[in-house]
């Protein structure tokens, strides 16, 4: 993990949010490499995803809706963390977090996300937590916070009023349930797929971004009639379609996934029944990526009883009017792009010693190819690079080196995952060719410069 945030920094994929006033707890900046590999992962998801299926269409709602769409989706009740605070050290953490952290050190994985008060009071008391930082037992009464962050609407003082910056993604979909109903007549089943920014405020910190206040989630409500179809079987097909779309897709190991049920407790208070997609993460053992909830009617019914709006579907056939049932993906893309880091990151043995290499997917790779002219001091070598660089820049995202010798530049490139580099050299005047490096094997072969675009193409297809 060490390894990968200092090569996040160092390269560019992620800077610590507000830096120069020595950073904000829990915020990140992507960097010109970070914001490539993220628009690749959230591009392929939204192509994956929503483009090439016929039953899902897209929607971009906004950050800040009505505070009533909080109250009426239960948001602003029961979407809380149950936290105390060290009196000794001043240290507040997540009590869940302080119990699970406490017996994972004893090799015991213990879940209590959902635990009331009273429960995790008795823990914390009965096994003797102490402070994670100053080791004092010393706890406060363990007290529930909201994980909605608040804002004001309005400029003139005593006329602000209460807002919330979006806690998930989700509630724009239900609350446009209707708009779409009535603009593009779906029939059922379908689903409606949101991807963009939502915030909580988190308190626990480090791990880097895999807990913080303002993260990118990309989620999907798929709604379906519950009487012709049942909600298990898709529940088991979108488990499926996830584990596809992380094995494959991102090209993370299964061995380092699984799947978790959650227990009665942890769910969420809209779901009847979740699973968490987890990873195994450096930090602890295995934590959550992913999420696949059944969200019933619940946010639906919901809204249409606090709004006064029907947002009940008309089946075709039968003239039925019924309140869909949800089964709800949900796909954190901050941790997408860790999971990706973490997996693909290699450090060589043996006689490439110290080469590190980021195997990613190449149509990941925030570059597809590096282009090089092997002498910086020789014009001509240098004009045909830039007549290649040119021609690939309109294409693909494309970098360019001409500083160090080749071994250098190659090395640099490994370790951003550019899975090409291009070399001009010499020959590249006579024979209108270049020197193609594969970055994982790399093996160099001659391309006809003609020929380039499309055999580049090819190989970021796979
Ligand atoms: N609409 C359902 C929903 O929001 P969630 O499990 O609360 O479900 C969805 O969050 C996903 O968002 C998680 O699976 C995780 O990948 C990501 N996530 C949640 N909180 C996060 C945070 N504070 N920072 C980064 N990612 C987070």
């Amino acid at each position: 993990m060490t390894k990968v945030v200092s090569l996040a920094k160092r390269r560019g994929f992620v800077f610590p949010g507000s830096d120069i006033y020595g950073g904000l707890a829990n915020t990140y900046d992507y960097g010109p490499l970070g914001v490539e590999l993220m628009r690749n992962i959230k591009n392929l998801w939204w192509k994956h995803f929503v483009n090439e299926r016929d039953e899902i269409y897209g929607l971009d709602s906004g950050i800040i809706m009505s505070p009533k769409v909080w109250e009426s989706s239960g948001h602003t009740s029961s979407f809380t963390d149950v936290l105390v605070d060290c009196r000794k050290c001043k240290n507040r953490i997540r009590a869940d977090h302080l119990i699970e952290d406490y017996f994972e050190k004893k090799r015991k994985e213990v879940k209590v996300e959902g635990f009331d008060v009273e429960k995790i009071k008795n823990i914390i008391d009965e096994e003797k937590i102490l402070c994670p930082h100053c080791k004092a037992f010393d706890w406060t009464e363990p007290r529930k916070f909201n994980l909605l962050f608040e804002t004001h609407v309005g400029i003139v003082p005593e006329k602000k009023s209460l807002a919330y910056l979006r806690g998930e993604i989700a509630q724009g979909m239900f609350v446009n349930f209707k708009n779409v109903l009535d603009s593009q007549a779906p029939d059922l089943p379908f689903g409606l797929a949101q991807s963009g920014a939502a915030f909580r405020n988190e308190i626990t910190l480090g791990n880097f971004i895999f807990r913080t206040l303002q993260f990118n989630l990309s989620e999907f409500e798929y709604f379906f009639n519950p009487k012709k179809q049942k909600w298990e079987r898709l529940f088991d097909y979108w488990k499926k379609e996830m584990w596809t779309w992380t094995t494959e897709l991102l090209g993370i190991n299964k061995k380092n996934l699984r799947w978790r049920l959650h227990t009665d407790k942890e769910r969420s208070h809209y779901s009847e029944k979740t699973e968490d997609l987890e990873y195994n993460f450096p930090f602890g053992s295995f934590k959550e990526l992913y999420g696949l909830a059944y969200r019933t009617d619940f946010d639906l019914k919901n809204h249409m009883e606090k709004s006064g709006v029907d947002m009940r579907y008309t089946d075709k056939e039968t003239n039925e009017k019924l309140i869909p049932h949800v089964v709800e993906p949900t796909f954190g893309m901050d941790r997408s792009f860790l999971a990706c880091l973490l997996d693909s990151y290699y450090e060589e043995k043996g006689k490439k010693e110290g080469r590190i290499v980021l195997k990613l997917k190449p149509y990941l790779a925030p570059y597809k190819a590096a282009v090089f002219p092997l002498l910086a001091n020789k014009p001509e070598i240098v004009k045909k690079a830039k007549q290649v660089y040119d021609i690939l820049k309109t294409e693909f995202s494309i970098d360019w080196d001409d500083r160090g010798n080749i071994g250098k530049r190659y090395y640099s490139q490994d370790e951003i995952g550019t899975p090409y580099c291009i070399t001009i050299d010499y020959d590249s005047l006579k024979q209108n060719d270049v020197t193609v490096r594969d970055r994982d094997t790399t093996k160099q072969v001659r391309v006809n410069i003609k020929e380039l675009v499309e055999f580049l193409k090819k190989k970021l297809e796979g």
